[in-house]
């Protein structure tokens, strides 16, 4: 299979609608969460992607059954407690941070040993921030420095715990949430605000969740141990997969782009929000309520005039999949300088991205200063690049990939070699074939 693709011409200008696939946390939530309720749960426009393959093989392995017949995904739930599967066996997440994250929560009472692995990226990842709270519910946990492969076996007696989640994170709360529908009592969370998808998902399911917000926090109880029937769902497109088109339309002379049926889950706009501040020509059309989530149509144009930015860091979360693509983009063709702040989380993902975004932008000559994990940007509206550049993504980074292919075909350059094109089947695989309809030469 090809593995690089070559690109040395901007994209023309463009005027189209597209539609995106499926949003990648709320497939992974659904296959989770339907092979836990009892019967049948249907989800169409699922994100067809490795990461969701992972997840249903996944589900497979702890003996729940399904069925993908075109866009459409079949569970066959078993109940809260339906999981049947022998002893030490091994669960491969892929590339799947978010699938290796939340099924510790699946496994809080599993009576057999799973062995969770995964792929080079995924190995490199830290796990303390799922290990520390499941083993305070009691789950028994093995490992070499947190670090995959983990041994999980669960407990007879998991314990209701109320804990304090500092990092922002949604996938150690939505892990601690999983593991609390099986746990008597209730579960008590005090949370830095992050993607909202579980708690939407138990509220349409009418679980006995409760939520305050407070300040800067919110306080989640749930209330553990009920059955629920199987359900349907169509699945939105993914706001994160939107984001390079976005991004492309507002770098692009006279263009315009209509994204169909997006997921405007309020803690997923940052992006959003960022790119307006900037001067970014969006607007978000049609917004509905589908199931506890908002859906919405984004119209984006070209923004000659983008502005640098001060990032409030209260933003990071819900912009934490976008920050390199804004950074790297966005700031960099701006007037001025962009600030951001506390970006330690960016080093915790498929690859350490405060690293990349640091690379790509001396690559492309953009000055950038990094101290203590705080951002300054120099950027440069009239950047134009003659160079040949080649981007080498060492994890193989699905998001690394797809930034360098929207900078090639925004800021032009004499060739772009930009490798690991298959790194896209973790969360977009089409998206060569949209950059194309739009008349984008990629070879
Ligand atoms: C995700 C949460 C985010 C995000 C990831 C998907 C989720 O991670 O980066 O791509 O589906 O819950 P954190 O919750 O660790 O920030």
């Amino acid at each position: 299979m090809k593995k690089t693709v070559f690109i040395s011409k901007k994209i023309n200008n463009f005027n189209k609608k597209i539609y995106i696939p499926g949003d990648k946390s709320l497939s992974i939530r659904f296959v989770l969460l339907a092979s836990m309720a009892i019967g049948k749960s249907s989800a169409y426009n699922i994100l067809k992607s490795a990461d969701l393959m992972s997840s249903l093989k996944a589900i497979y392995k702890l003996g729940i059954n399904y069925r993908i017949k075109k866009n459409l995904c079949e569970i066959y739930g078993k109940g809260l407690n339906g999981f049947k599967f022998k002893n030490n066996t091994i669960i491969n997440a892929g590339n799947s941070g978010t699938l290796a994250r939340l099924i510790f929560g699946l496994l809080i009472n599993s009576k057999n040993t799973v062995i969770l692995k995964g792929d080079k990226s995924l190995k490199k990842r830290d796990f303390s921030r799922v290990i520390k709270p499941m083993q305070m519910m009691g789950q028994n946990i093995k490992s070499r420095s947190n670090k995959l492969p983990i041994k999980i076996k669960g407990t007879n007696f998991p314990r209701a715990i109320h804990y304090y989640e500092k990092i922002g994170s949604a996938q150690v709360k939505s892990c601690i949430l999983l593991a609390g529908m099986k746990t008597p009592g209730i579960t008590k969370i005090e949370a830095v605000h992050s993607r909202t998808h579980t708690e939407n998902f138990f509220k349409y399911l009418k679980l006995p969740i409760q939520i305050k917000k407070k300040k800067n926090l919110e306080l989640i109880k749930f209330k553990g141990m009920e059955n629920y029937k199987g359900f349907n769902y169509v699945i939105p497109g993914d706001i994160s997969s939107a984001s390079f088109f976005i991004v492309l339309a507002l770098l692009t002379k006279n263009s315009k782009i209509l994204i169909k049926n997006v997921n405007v889950n309020n803690s997923r706009t940052g992006i959003i929000d960022i790119l307006k501040k900037m001067n970014g020509k969006i607007k978000i059309k049609n917004k509905k309520m589908y199931k506890g989530e908002e859906i919405a149509d984004i119209e984006c144009k070209y923004s000659p005039n983008l502005k640098g930015i001060k990032i409030n860091p209260k933003i990071n979360s819900r912009a934490i999949d976008e920050l390199p693509l804004i950074f790297c983009l966005a700031c960099a063709k701006a007037k001025g300088i962009s600030y951001a702040k506390n970006l330690g989380e960016l080093r915790h993902k498929e690859q350490d991205r405060l690293k990349f975004v640091l690379k790509f932008l001396k690559m492309i000559g953009v000055k950038a200063i990094e101290k203590n994990n705080n951002l300054k940007i120099y950027g440069n509206p009239n950047l134009k690049l003659n160079g040949s550049y080649i981007v080498k993504n060492f994890m193989k980074d699905h998001r690394a990939f797809m930034l360098a292919c929207i900078a090639a075909l925004t800021l032009g350059g004499r060739s772009w070699s930009i490798h690991d094109v298959d790194s896209v089947n973790t969360s977009f695989p089409n998206f060569i074939s949209i950059l194309k309809r739009l008349g984008a030469k990629i070879n």
